[in-house]
């Protein structure tokens, strides 16, 4: 790969999150090689810097030092290196096991840990000092996510020229939960360190307003926050996919085989139902299983024809919650096949494993219905990824009231992943459906989809914030 300079003026676009869009992957014969990041935030952003002359800024996904710069399918990439200590504590710690379960519903305890936290820190100074290293005068920078929550604040402060964004891709919590947070304060005057602040859902943009205005005595008027270090727009933008290239990936002849073979190789089920989550504890994947176990008990799915194709990514596999979540799912698989399959059939196939764009198309191609059943998610890119691939209008989409998606998604056969009876019924009601119901429903969606894609989410938050905060020049007119 060639080496990316910034020019000595420096990058006009940076894109800072956690993860390069590609992780190093070293073998046990010392070999190393790049293979696609996990996650929907790589999913989306990676056709975006790809248009872009921009660079991207994040960890190259193993512990030690930062390799070289780098340019990867068109895109800058400049790495931040984490200390075995920085993985432990940063992100494993304070990312994935304080921030994750708290901001999604605390559906698994958050720990609270006082190392972690000056981890945190650290680790989101240095990502800030890189930026104000790599920008050039009045450049853009984009921050994202929950791991770099700080360094708005701290790159205004290095770099007052630049216009800072910042974007969360998970659910932002509402007040009763955020203040368990010790780092509550911090956060806020982090987050309100940048011009524009975006979410996926209105409960997100809302949560942050009030939260503003009562942890650091925020003035709110209309979009924009008005604090002792300036004014912050915050704003809901619900982030999407490349729908055209889904699309062309879902009609390539050798997707579609793919499709029949998959069918085929599965026993040529009259019903496919898929799953695709990383194997996270917020997905609802028990919840699945649980409704697709009780359906084959009571009939009302038939064991000799249904299959359930659930493909479970791996994800912060040394992290405590994660390792007892794989435990009982891959339980949960064993006890319905043991009780449902036959010989050579069997009802749940389980694959713990990481595929490629075209596999995955044909996964979707391939499946009746697409179960989506998280018990919280910011958006869920599956869902739309399922929509966007269903080109004939064909298809059933079940989906969690509880996902981003669900505000965009509509006509999906909506469910609470808790009420197991509600969520029975609708895998029942989408296996059954027939081609024009699931047409009814497939092809409005298809159209929100095609108006709302990726590269509109980008240009959306990037117009805004290009803008100057518009009431700032009305007052000062
Ligand atoms: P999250 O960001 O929480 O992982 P999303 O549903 O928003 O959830 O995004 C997941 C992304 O990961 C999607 O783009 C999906 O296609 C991709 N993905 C899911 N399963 C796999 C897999 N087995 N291999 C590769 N990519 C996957
Ligand atoms: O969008 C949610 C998200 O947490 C991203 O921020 C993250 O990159 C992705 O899922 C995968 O998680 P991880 O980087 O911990 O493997």
């Amino acid at each position: 790969p060639s080496t990316p300079t910034a020019g000595r003026a420096g990058y006009d676009l940076l894109v800072l999150a956690n993860r390069l869009p590609v992780d190093r992957i070293t073998s046990s014969t010392g070999d190393s090689r790049w293979q696609r990041s996990p996650g929907g935030l790589v999913t989306a952003l990676h056709p975006i810097m790809q248009q872009h002359a921009g660079a991207w800024i994040g960890w190259h996904g193993q512990p030690g030092p930062a390799p070289d710069p780098f340019t990867h399918d068109g895109i800058h990439l400049h790495p931040v290196g984490l200390s075995e200590q920085d993985v432990d504590r940063y992100y494993e710690g304070q990312s994935n096991a304080t921030i994750w379960p708290l901001y999604h519903d605390a559906v698994e305890q958050p720990v609270f840990d006082r190392d972690w936290r000056h981890s945190y820190r650290a680790v989101n100074e240095r990502f800030a000092v890189a930026a104000a290293r790599l920008a050039a005068p009045g450049a853009l920078v984009w921050v994202h996510d929950y791991h770099l929550q700080l360094v708005p604040g701290m790159l205004r402060g290095l770099r007052p020229d630049l216009r800072i964004g910042f974007f969360l891709h998970i659910p932002f919590p509402p007040a009763e939960l955020f203040c368990q947070l010790p780092l509550r304060d911090e956060i806020i005057r982090g987050l309100l360190g940048a011009d524009l602040v975006g979410f996926q859902h209105p409960h997100g943009t809302r949560n942050f307003q009030r939260l503003a205005r009562e942890l650091v005595g925020a003035k709110l008027t209309g979009d924009e926050i008005e604090h002792g270090a300036g004014i912050t727009t915050a704003a809901t933008f619900p982030i999407s996919i490349d729908v055209a290239t889904q699309q062309r990936l879902a009609d390539d002849p050798q997707v579609q085989a793919r499709a029949v073979e998959i069918r085929r190789e599965l026993g040529d089920p009259s019903t496919l139902i898929l799953g695709v989550d990383r194997l996270d504890y917020t997905k609802g994947i028990e919840h699945r299983l649980t409704a697709f176990g009780e359906l084959l008990t009571e009939g009302r799915l038939e064991p000799a024809n249904t299959v359930m194709v659930q493909v479970a990514v791996p994800s912060r596999q040394r992290i405590d919650h994660y390792q007892a979540l794989r435990e009982r799912v891959e339980r949960m698989v064993s006890r319905i096949n043991g009780v449902h399959a036959g010989i050579g059939r069997l009802c749940v196939h389980y694959l713990h494993q990481s595929y490629d764009r075209a596999e995955l198309a044909a996964l979707y191609a391939a499946a009746d219905v697409m179960a989506v059943t998280p018990l919280r998610d910011g958006m869920n890119l599956v869902a739309k990824e399922y929509v966007a691939a269903r080109t004939d209008g064909t298809g059933a989409l079940v989906l969690s009231e509880f996902a981003g998606a669900a505000a965009e998604l509509r006509q999906a056969w909506t469910v609470n992943p808790h009420d197991l009876d509600g969520l029975k019924n609708a895998i029942v009601a989408a296996a059954y459906a027939d081609r024009d119901e699931q047409a009814g429903r497939m092809l409005p969606m298809r159209a929100h989809l095609r108006r709302h894609d990726v590269n509109r989410w980008a240009a959306d938050f990037l117009s805004r914030l290009e803008q100057p905060a518009g009431w700032t020049c009305a007052a000062a007119a």
